[in-house]
């Protein structure tokens, strides 16, 4: 292994890559990981020296918080090249301010920007092989910050590891998802996590979903907590609905998480004259307009997921199928989205933002 210094970051190069092993043309999500990581340590009250080394495991004490209490938080977001090998990220001041905001939440002290930023680009420069340039392909990047201090009596850790690891992706879901509005489980509550990317928010789902898929549906659309009578989010991505032209999706709360594809979706649709409802959707509503032909399309919007046509969902036992139109809403969103992301159309927003 080679050790260099590049600005402040500590480099530890890998002597070897890993990347001929890899089959890019068959990538299931998150399961195989680029040959560097990066780590920053809190300790005595600060953000140490960041480092970056070869991908591995790491020893941590069976004590540490994160293991008992779940204090950790993560982010999703990804990079894109284009046919001349520039890379971009898409919005990453957005995920920066994530993550410190579910930071707080969590009791976990901010991550400083400059940290972030010269973190992931020094990362992505020494792992940009990784990325391959055409639409449809990606290189993930998981940010977390977990509680690393020895210690189980249940209060917030004095020391925490800040590490972003990368994994080349294609898209979350291969095929269109069918969904069951949640009617007994609950993803978040006023007052609680549910806007923050908080570990154990995704962790929770997991039984509820497994439950959902035993009867063959791959997704739950979680409802408020309190009535189960309004459409909030999937968990994985947050939720459309397309009524007649229009668009609605749930206002950001306590309860959902403030994603980037939606709000990058909701101004979008400004921008391109349709309307989009940022406002409560109830299930009766969308049942209504699945029987009376309003409802065209549900869809879901999220880093992994870009954007998932919905095929079908159930309530009350009744499943309503969607039509899957060839000129879908989802599918302008989408070939615009990846279209900005990989430099092949116009970026009026400035969301680009190159590496
Ligand atoms: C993302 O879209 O980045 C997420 O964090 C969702 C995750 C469940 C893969």
């Amino acid at each position: 292994m080679s050790k260099t210094t590049s600005n402040s970051i500590h480099i530890t190069k890998a002597t070897q890559s890993k990347i001929d092993t890899v089959n890019f043309d068959d990538l299931q999500f998150g399961r195989v990981f680029t040959d560097h990581m990066f780590v920053c340590d809190f300790e005595d009250g600060q953000w140490q020296r960041p480092e970056i080394k070869p991908y591995g495991p790491m020893t941590i004490d069976p004590s540490a918080r994160v293991f008992h209490y779940g204090q950790a938080v993560f982010e999703g977001m990804k990079a894109y090249k284009d046919n001349d090998g520039r890379v971009f990220l898409f919005r990453p001041d957005e995920n920066f301010q994530r993550i410190n905001k579910s930071s707080a939440r969590m009791a976990i002290p901010e991550f400083p920007e400059s940290y972030f930023f010269e973190g992931l680009e020094t990362l992505l420069k020494l792992d940009s092989a990784w990325i391959k340039p055409g639409i449809g392909n990606s290189l993930y990047l998981r940010p977390f910050v977990i509680a690393t201090e020895p210690a189980i009596s249940a209060s917030p850790a004095v020391t925490y590891r800040f590490m972003i690891i990368c994994s080349p992706a294609k898209s979350y879901y291969s095929d269109a998802v069918k969904v069951i509005f949640a009617q007994k489980y609950s993803r978040s509550a006023d007052g609680g996590v549910g806007f923050a990317k908080a570990a154990g928010n995704y962790g929770a789902q997991f039984y509820p979903t497994t439950l959902a898929q035993k009867r063959g549906y791959q997704q739950i659309i979680w409802t408020d907590a309190n009535t189960h009578e309004y459409l909030e989010e999937a968990g994985t991505m947050n939720i459309f609905f397309r009524v007649g032209d229009k668009l609605i999706t749930a206002p950001n709360n306590d309860r959902i998480l403030d994603g980037v594809t939606r709000k990058s979706i909701i101004q979008l649709a400004s921008d391109m004259g349709i309307a989009c409802e940022v406002r409560r959707v109830s299930v009766q509503e969308i049942k209504d307009a699945a029987k009376n032909g309003e409802l065209k399309e549900i869809f879901g919007a999220g880093t992994a997921a870009v954007v998932s046509p919905i095929s079908a969902f159930e309530h009350d036992g009744q499943e309503y199928k969607m039509a899957m139109e060839d000129d879908s809403y989802a599918k302008i969103f989408k070939s615009r989205l990846l279209g900005i992301q990989h430099n092949e159309q116009d970026d009026t927003h400035g969301w680009r933002h190159e590496v």
